[in-house]
């Protein structure tokens, strides 16, 4: 059949797989490539969104979760850890589950989204919540794995690059080329390593021409690459990216510099203008975090960044509903009506 086979058996001779490993998959992967009309116009290029939130979890986690968990699962492993901002949380659960492994969390005490915080608790997770941010999290979970019988999953693991590194290859494949241009969030730093892997790997063997020019993006109160030294309290609406000392600096680092690009930070001013531009103009609703993509494109081609008509994909990463919290209190608050048609023709401006 033509049924999207999950990403491991997409790219399967790309990555580190083989006969004998268990492939612990929710079919996450061929997620949408969207053009972005709206965007285009306001920066004069040719602009798509990879809209991640399409993934079974709601985020890009699971491109990585699957193959970090079918690795673990082939290693014998019976119980996984995570420090998690909430959507590393909400898809090693459900992973875990479908590997029937126990699945513990660590999150930063509520700086973590409702949804998911619901999505880690409904996939039966061991969930403890640290007083301390997403960093102080992240060094407690390696301590763990280090003394105790419990693979780490966050994205100091290599397979969770090799699997998030597909994102890349999907755009190049459904392009035909690479892009010129690509934006993506910046906060653990995981991601922008795993996408310029993916780049770098279809370059080197022919698939395409060229990479592109990466451009990464930190929340402003939480910019430690862009600053040059770690964020000991990281603030931010964005709370995804509310990470003030990433694992993969060097990573991101070196993306940057082996791809001309830059990284950079926007405002949390700057995030909700794109997040409503791109629930408003595009249809696409994401959260918070994922608009930092959209909102450094705009910065980016203000400072006169984005050659005109260049093609430029921006990676959306999480589903919008993983956080209504600005959503709603961003828009004016309903207007309750009696059961009543004149009423209801006279509130929407119809009478
Ligand atoms: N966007 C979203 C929605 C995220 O959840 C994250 C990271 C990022 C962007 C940044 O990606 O860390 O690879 O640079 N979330 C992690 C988590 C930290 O725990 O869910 P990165």
């Amino acid at each position: 059949t033509s049924a999207w086979p999950g990403l491991i058996e997409a790219y399967r001779d790309r990555l580190p797989v083989t006969d004998g490993t268990p492939v612990i998959t929710l079919f996450e992967g061929g997620t949408p490539l969207v053009p972005a009309p709206t965007l285009s116009d306001r920066v004069n290029a040719e602009v798509f969104l990879k809209v991640e939130g399409a993934n079974p979890t709601g985020s890009f986690k699971d491109r990585g979760m699957t193959m970090a968990i079918s690795k673990a699962a082939e290693a014998g492993a019976q119980a996984v850890i995570c420090a998690s901002t909430g959507n590393t949380s909400a898809s090693a659960a459900a992973y875990a589950v479908r590997a029937g492994m126990v699945c513990a969390v660590l999150v930063p005490q509520g700086k973590i989204a409702l949804g998911k915080m619901a999505q880690a608790l409904v996939h039966g997770a061991r969930l403890l919540q640290v007083d301390g941010n997403f960093d102080d999290c992240l060094e407690l979970a390696r301590k763990l794995a280090v003394d105790y019988p419990v693979a780490l999953v966050n994205s100091v693991n290599p397979d969770r690059i090799e699997g998030q590194k597909t994102a890349a290859f999907e755009i190049c494949d459904v392009l035909g080329q690479a892009p010129d241009i690509h934006c993506i969030p910046v906060g653990n730093a995981g991601n922008i390593t795993a996408y310029w892997k993916g780049y770098r790997e279809y370059a080197r063997d022919g698939v395409v021409d060229g990479t592109p020019a990466m451009f990464g993006f930190q929340a402003a109160g939480a910019a430690p690459i862009v600053l040059g030294h770690p964020v000991l309290k990281p603030m931010t609406i964005a709370t995804a990216i509310r990470i003030g000392n990433p694992a993969s600096w060097t990573q991101a680092e070196a993306a940057r510099d082996e791809s001309h690009g830059v990284i950079d930070s926007v405002t949390d001013k700057e995030i909700l203008e794109a997040y409503r531009l791109l629930a408003r103009k595009e249809a696409v609703f994401v959260e918070p975090a994922s608009a930092a993509s959209v909102a450094g494109l705009i910065k980016s081609s203000k400072a006169g960044r984005v050659p005109a008509g260049a093609t430029v994909v921006c990676t959306v990463t999480g589903n919008g509903l993983k956080d209504p919290e600005w959503a709603i209190s961003g828009a004016p608050a309903p207007v309750t009506i009696a059961v009543d048609a004149h009423s209801a023709a006279t509130e929407l401006g119809l009478a």
